[in-house]
């Protein structure tokens, strides 16, 4: 059974992640931290609460980073709505969060339960940069780490170059990549701008139910922008890599984010060299960084069967 801590920013593709997750027997959500992105931390964590409520997880909520590391808020109203649900949130949560900061609580559940935990990231990274202070230990404490972020060889959705989730926290992100994780999976655009979700899977699904309501601004969304009927399923294909690894085939390379570009901040970069470890050469991604796996295919057809 996979033990998973979710850092998340729901976020319309983050709250069917929660659902993808949660129709896992062998699946299991120990806890889930919130983080400013898609919407204001604030209603992120209320939809959390939401779906843990909906979804009878019973599991802890713990509010996270309110704005990134070195940048001003930015969020995504355009795509997921003014509430984050496509304007279907709904009633106020019954529940409340945890007392302790989403970076508190991942720093101390994994010193809890060394190597018995992983961390699905499908938010800006600032609650991990954020732990990774707390606790420097974190990247031998987790067992698997599954960001979804980046674009590598395909156009970023914000920038020309940069991905939503890193750049809505470029140093963050570079922080987390150069952490030294020994089992670090980044889903990014290659693969999940490859998969599309299509009208009649939405329209198979029960009238009153959630998703159906909250996915319906999304898909508008990805409808006007794709001109079809259906939408892109980013974050549950990168919950879908981490139960199954084998959906994807992997670039192992190491890996940064890029700071200080006039077009390019929030863009993630490879070594490209392929440098023997040791070589004279100037510093660079490939002397800096440990590895990492990037995602570069994807079983889109397997994916969608399981969802
Ligand atoms: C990522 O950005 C957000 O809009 C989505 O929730 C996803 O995590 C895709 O770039
Ligand atoms: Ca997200």
């Amino acid at each position: 059974c996979m033990r998973i801590i979710v850092d998340a920013d729901p976020g319309i593709d983050d709250a069917l992640a929660l659902y993808y997750l949660r129709a896992h027997a062998d699946t299991e959500i120990v806890a889930i931290g919130t983080v400013h992105g898609n919407v204001p931390v604030e209603q992120a964590t209320a939809n959390a609460l939401r779906l843990v409520e909906r979804l009878g997880l019973g599991v802890p909520v713990a509010m996270g980073a309110a704005r990134p590391l070195a940048q001003p808020l930015m969020t995504a109203e355009d795509v997921h709505g003014q509430d984050g649900l496509g304007g279907c949130a709904g009633d106020e949560p019954a529940t409340t969060c945890t007392g302790r900061s989403a970076a508190e609580q991942l720093a101390a559940r994994a010193r809890e339960e060394p190597g018995e935990l992983s961390l699905l990231a499908i938010g800006p990274l600032t609650n991990v940069a954020l732990a990774l202070q707390i606790e420097p230990r974190l990247p031998r404490l987790l067992d698997k780490v599954v960001v979804m972020g980046g674009a590598l060889t395909v156009p970023g959705n914000i920038t020309s170059y940069a991905e939503a989730n890193f750049w809505h926290d470029p140093e963050a992100a570079d922080l987390v990549l150069q952490a030294g994780f020994e089992d670090l999976t980044i889903v990014g655009l290659d693969v999940t701008m490859a998969s599309h979700v299509p009208g009649e899977w939405l329209e198979a699904l029960p009238l009153d139910s959630y998703p159906r309501k909250f996915l319906r601004f999304y898909a508008d969304f990805y409808e006007s922008f794709l001109g079809k009927p259906g939408f892109v399923p980013h974050d549950p294909l990168a919950a879908a890599i981490m139960l199954y690894p084998g959906l994807a085939t992997y670039r192992e390379d190491r890996f940064a984010i890029e700071l200080t570009g006039r077009y390019t901040r929030g863009a993630l970069v490879a070594d490209r060299r392929f440098l023997a470890e040791g070589s004279p050469f100037g510093r660079d991604i490939a002397t800096e960084r440990t590895k990492a796996k990037y995602a570069v295919t994807a079983r889109h057809d397997v994916f969608l069967d399981r969802l």
